[in-house]
């Protein structure tokens, strides 16, 4: 018999292409409640488009449908809800979960648009005992996970550097974020010194990301991380994680030159001077490749990690404390940039230091055609 009802805020339309302006999250996170039919159901879903809503309730099977979630939070009586909306809008949304009464809360990533927003939504529920995750769903796959056996096999030496070489520092960079925090085993960070360029406007899922950041950080157990974000990480760093030790190195997702064979991981053990592949089968980066037999498989990992530990009453890897440690560089990274200096931990600023160099003019991203 399902126990949690569940609820979901903004299904998205899985008839549009997927893109910076919608993936429709709620149909990556969904199966991850429908594996679980035993323990949860799917009760209500809300969306300011009554069609969308009304798709993802014939998919899902979904009885109450909505266009306003305040109105499915008053009527559901719902256990846990999923928040697949855009960034600006989850935490006041996370905050309205948890003063509804609901217990936990799976929100996709990142946390929220400005700091002091992430540390409020995590604080609230915090305090009203709402379990909060985030879908920081690669923690779950085997190419990161092995990677993190690896390393503590040491296989590579003692972890000296943790490198990414992709996307920004925020939309995609709170993966990255998250990875470094799970490989270095949530050691808070001391400080951390970038610069950033920001010419053309880069609007993902409507928030500002720089176009390139060169960001170096401390972590108190001595790890640096270090990104160059935008397309010149990919041939500096040359992996979209890379784990450097006193002997050896590991890079999840190398980036090789085209029509070389896919490779998910890699390892220079100590002891070599030669890569080694690592299989990891159909498992790749984000848990759907195409090549993946189970799509959406680290987003159903991730929904099964958030219930068992409501269940069990535990810690998830995936939660608030975790995600506040990773989106901390995020704003400190963007703060330096603003100051022109080193940040010292923890940071001491509320906003979004980004959207406010926009907003103020001394960032003049321009539009695109
Ligand atoms: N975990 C991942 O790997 C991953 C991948 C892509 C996107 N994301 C994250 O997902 C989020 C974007 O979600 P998406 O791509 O599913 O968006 P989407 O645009 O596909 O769907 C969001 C839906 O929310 C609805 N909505 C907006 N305001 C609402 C409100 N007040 N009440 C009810 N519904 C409302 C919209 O109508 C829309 O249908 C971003 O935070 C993004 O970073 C995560």
């Amino acid at each position: 018999m399902a126990d949690l009802r569940v609820g979901f805020i903004g299904t998205g339309d899985p008839r549009a292409k997927r893109s910076v302006m919608g993936y429709a999250m709620a149909y990556r996170q969904a199966p991850g409640y429908v594996d679980l039919a035993d323990k949860c159901k799917i009760v209500a879903c809300a969306d300011l488009v009554r069609e969308r809503a009304e798709i993802f309730s014939e998919t899902f099977d979904v009885p109450g449908v909505y266009t306003d979630y305040h109105e499915m939070l008053e009527k559901e009586n719902l256990d846990m809800v999923s928040i697949c909306t855009w960034m600006h809008l989850h935490e006041q949304m996370t905050v309205d979960c948890a003063e509804a009464g609901v217990r936990a809360v799976h929100c996709e990533k990142p946390m929220a648009t400005t700091w002091a927003g992430c540390k409020r939504m995590a604080k609230v529920c915090a305090d009203k005992g709402v379990q909060l995750t985030f879908n920081h769903m690669r923690r779950f796959g085997k190419p990161f996970r092995e990677a993190k056996a690896l390393l503590d096999a040491g296989e590579i030496g003692q972890l000296r550097t943790l490198q990414y070489g992709e996307a920004n520092l925020y939309d995609g960079g709170t993966h990255h974020l998250d990875m470094f925090g799970f490989f270095n085993d949530q050691t808070p960070v001391e400080w951390a010194m970038a610069q950033i360029d920001y010419r053309t406007e880069s609007l993902v899922f409507g928030s500002h990301n720089e176009n390139v950041a060169y960001a170096v950080w401390k972590y108190q157990n001595g790890v640096y991380g270090q990104c160059l974000t935008g397309r010149a990480g990919r041939e500096l760093i040359g992996a979209y994680d890379k784990l450097v030790g006193t002997e050896g190195a590991i890079e999840v997702g190398p980036f090789l030159p085209k029509g070389e064979e896919r490779v998910m991981l890699r390892i220079m053990r100590k002891g070599s001077t030669k890569w080694e592949n690592v299989d990891c089968g159909p498992e790749g980066l984000h848990g759907h490749n195409d090549d993946a037999k189970e799509p959406v498989l680290y987003h159903r990992r991730a929904v099964a990690c958030a219930v068992q530990c409501l269940e069990e009453g535990t810690e998830p890897e995936i939660g608030a404390k975790n995600a506040l440690q990773s989106t901390e560089i995020t704003f400190a990274c963007w703060e330096s940039a603003r100051r022109r200096g080193i940040v010292e931990f923890p940071l001491d600023i509320e906003d979004n230091p980004l959207d406010a160099m926009v907003a103020s003019g001394d960032l003049k991203p321009a539009k695109r055609e």
